[in-house]
């Protein structure tokens, strides 16, 4: 049946479609009006204006046009006067070239969203942090992700995305862990890969920070990373390099901290042996914002592009390669590397075009992430999921659970829409309550909440419902790392009072990495939310009320205690005064970060070490149940690795199944390492053969001596399940290099 629509109505609703999302998103029209102005003239027309050459022939083409000065102007980022009203208020600006039709670059920070463009009074999505996104161990997921992230990028007219962090979890305390994707490589590169490659994709240039081995933020600028190469190239650059492999990312940020005794941006192992030369990276290496430190040997080090001023690449640069001691072709190539990637993904040809975010096709997105990264650590006796149709009475407990769900705050803070929803509160909550929406799921039943304050009153509410559901949260942001693994604020003994209250109690965790739970044993469930984002309420409601049934698996050990982990007392700690959280001083004397934990990172040193963690990577629950059997392995180029899985539960699930090796004896690694994993959908009752294709690096090791990856002669143990510590398939094959 057709609808009988008017023009006249359809006028009138596109009219109110076109309000509401002004409204939505924020955009003040002056501001539109005024960025219009910024829009640059119509690109001049040169023989580098010819498509079907090469981005690197247009590149040199363009090269040879241009001035000393004008080179300069692209290698540093503009903090002045002029550039400040042509910038659109990111976290960086570089004017570029008008007579040649080389765009100005606007620089967004975002690695769960287009972040704090609430400065500049307008909208964008807040998707959960990139820790929830990696837990869902799904890389169309994590494509999506990064494709939102670089179409909102894009709409606020943005070109260059600084999203994607590939630091290792090597430090649990560290601030920042809620940016990274967890503490296994070949999980990060992949997952993060997928997620850049979705961000290119959309026509901006995206970004990989922090290069590399930043893993703590306490003396971020003065501390001196100690780590030997075999370590550092198969833990954290071995996530860096195979992310920037799965995705030809645009930009590598380099970072902060000192690496064995250099500058990570000065550093010419990093950045032209391993990163240019073995990487073959083609794009160009910015600096941290203030990590550049001298000219001469950064430039000689191959390093690129000074963010967010020119201190050291404005004059300072200039006189250097007038005087000789930077050679010119070192400078053509650190603008050939910046124009050839403007043109291969498009910015150079195609100017931004302003659009409103579209708030409601982030809030889907953000909800599925955040659904797909939830993990049921914990659901005895089938706690979960609740039958909303005959509940009687829900207890939420729980600081600001009536308000909205948490962030992490730094420079990947996504501004809260319509301002904080709790008002005047240090750390940003996004306006997705739990209380509102639980209490919209149970229309009949009764929603009784209390915030927590005064545990034993919190402990008597809940003892008056049917269930209580406690909504826990630890902040944590760029610029601190937190003193322990505790839930902060006397959470610890909330939980343990209301589960002493009632015996069906429901923790959900909002958290920047892992905290320890001395009230495991005593709750009947355990959700880990993550960051959630602008939609993470409906996510956990989905879940709690069996919607959606989780498939999420944990991408960081949770250990037991701090006193388990590879360095109780965490490096720079002494320097820290009492009571003080921010600090990332520079005053601080330089200290060592002594990583002599080297390859053991994560589930490898709690297996290494013979320490059971609390919750092992790779753990994650579900509502159904699977089982695995008939496993085989073949070699070939690497290795391929077959098994069966069934659904053996009463409901269609999702499995992460996993496959990790124990390589042979003589590699010196006596201790397993994730190889592959496949994310398996099944019905009830439905059993899949699946197949996992291993690439022959991710069963290698680094030979320092050779200074490449050699693959061992020998047997190898496979084993496959649904957790680095549940592998209930294992056979042995013989592998052969031919080489
Ligand atoms: C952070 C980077 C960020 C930059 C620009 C720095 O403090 O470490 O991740 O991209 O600021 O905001």
């Amino acid at each position: 049946m057709q609808d009988s629509i008017s023009p006249s109505s359809v006028l009138h609703r596109f009219m109110n479609l076109l309000v509401a999302l002004i409204l939505l998103t924020g955009l003040p029209l002056a501001r539109a009006q005024e960025w219009t102005r910024h829009q640059p003239e119509p690109a001049p027309k040169g023989p580098w204006s010819d498509k079907s050459l090469s981005p690197d022939k247009r590149a040199d083409l363009l090269i040879q046009q241009m001035t000393l000065e004008e080179k300069i102007s692209l290698v540093h980022g503009d903090v002045g006067e002029q550039s400040a009203k042509k910038s659109l208020g990111g976290a960086g600006y570089i004017p570029g070239v008008p007579r040649l039709g080389i765009p100005d670059l606007q620089m967004s920070d975002g690695r769960s969203g287009v972040a704090n463009i609430g400065r500049t009074g307008r909208y964008a999505t807040a998707l959960p942090s990139a820790l929830a996104n990696a837990a869902s161990w799904d890389l169309q997921a994590s494509y999506d992700f990064g494709a939102l992230l670089g179409k909102e990028i894009r709409d606020l007219g943005f070109n260059v995305s600084l999203g994607g962090t590939a630091n290792i979890i090597r430090e649990p305390r560290n601030g920042r862990n809620f940016e990274c994707l967890g503490e296994d490589p070949l999980l990060i590169g992949k997952m993060l890969g997928s997620e850049l490659k979705g961000t290119q994709d959309q026509g901006v240039i995206g970004n990989i920070n922090r290069y590399a081995v930043n893993d703590q933020e306490t003396g971020r600028q003065i501390m001196n990373v100690i780590i030997d190469k075999r370590a550092m190239q198969e833990t954290d650059l071995l996530a860096f390099e195979i992310a920037i492999k799965e995705s030809s990312v645009g930009t590598v940020m380099c970072a902060y901290n000192h690496l064995n005794g250099t500058f990570t941006c000065e550093d010419p192992y990093l950045l032209t042996d391993v990163l240019k030369k073995s990487w073959n990276y083609q794009g160009w290496v910015m600096s941290d914002w203030g990590a550049t430190h001298s000219t001469v040997p950064s430039a000689r080090a191959g390093f690129d592009q000074e963010m967010p001023d020119g201190k050291f690449y404005g004059d300072g640069l200039k006189a250097a390669v007038e005087k000789g001691d930077v050679p010119v072709a070192r400078l053509n190539d650190m603008v050939h590397r910046i124009l050839r990637t403007e043109i291969a993904l498009g910015i150079f040809d195609q100017a931004p075009v302003l659009r409103p975010v579209n708030p409601f096709t982030g809030a889907e997105v953000a909800q599925r992430s955040a659904e797909l990264g939830m993990v049921l650590l914990k659901n005895a006796n089938g706690q979960l999921p609740l039958n909303a149709s005959t509940i009687k009475s829900v207890a939420i407990i729980g600081e600001h659970a009536d308000a909205g769900v948490l962030s992490g705050s730094g420079s990947d803070q996504v501004t809260p829409a319509e301002g904080n929803a709790v008002p005047g509160n240090p750390y940003g909550w996004h306006p997705s309550a739990p209380l509102k929406v639980i209490r919209a799921r149970l229309p009949k039943a009764q929603v009784t909440f209390d915030g927590g304050g005064d545990i034993a009153r919190a402990a008597k509410v809940a003892a008056a419902a049917e269930v209580a559901i406690v909504f826990v949260h630890q902040h944590t942001g760029e610029g601190f790392d937190v003193r322990n693994l505790s839930l902060p604020h006397n959470q610890d003994n909330l939980i343990a009072a209301v589960a002493a209250a009632n015996p069906h109690c429901i923790v959900v965790l909002e958290n920047g990495g892992p905290v320890t739970m001395p009230w495991a044993d005593k709750v009947s469930a355990i959700l880990e939310a993550w960051y959630p984002g602008i939609r993470g309420s409906e996510a956990i409601a989905n879940i709690v009320f069996g919607d959606v049934n989780p498939s999420g698996k944990l991408p960081v050990t949770f250990p037991k205690a701090l006193e388990d982990t590879p360095h109780p007392t965490l490096a720079g700690l002494k320097y820290v005064p009492e009571n003080e959280l921010h600090y990332v001083h520079k005053e601080f004397p330089p200290f060592d970060a002594n990583y002599d934990e080297g390859l053991k990172v994560g589930y490898k040193w709690y297996e290494a070490e013979s320490k059971t963690p609390l919750f092992p990577f790779g753990f994650g629950l579900s509502y159904t149940t699977f089982a695995y059997s008939s496993i085989t392995a073949t070699p070939g180029k690497g290795l391929t690795v077959t098994f069966q899985i069934a659904n053996t539960g009463e409901r269609s699930g999702a499995e992460i199944a996993q496959v990790y090796a124990l390589l042979p004896a003589s590699a010196g690694e006596p201790f397993e390492r994730l190889i592959g994993w496949e994310k398996v959908p099944l019905t009830r009752g439905e059993s899949k053969i699946v197949t996992v294709s291993v690439d022959p690096q991710y069963l290698s090791i680094f030979n320092v001596e050779k200074n490449s990856w050699e693959l061992i002669s020998g047997d190898y143990k496979i084993s496959v399940g649904g957790s680095s510590q549940s592998t209930p398939l294992s056979t042995t094959v013989h592998i052969a290099n031919s080489n």
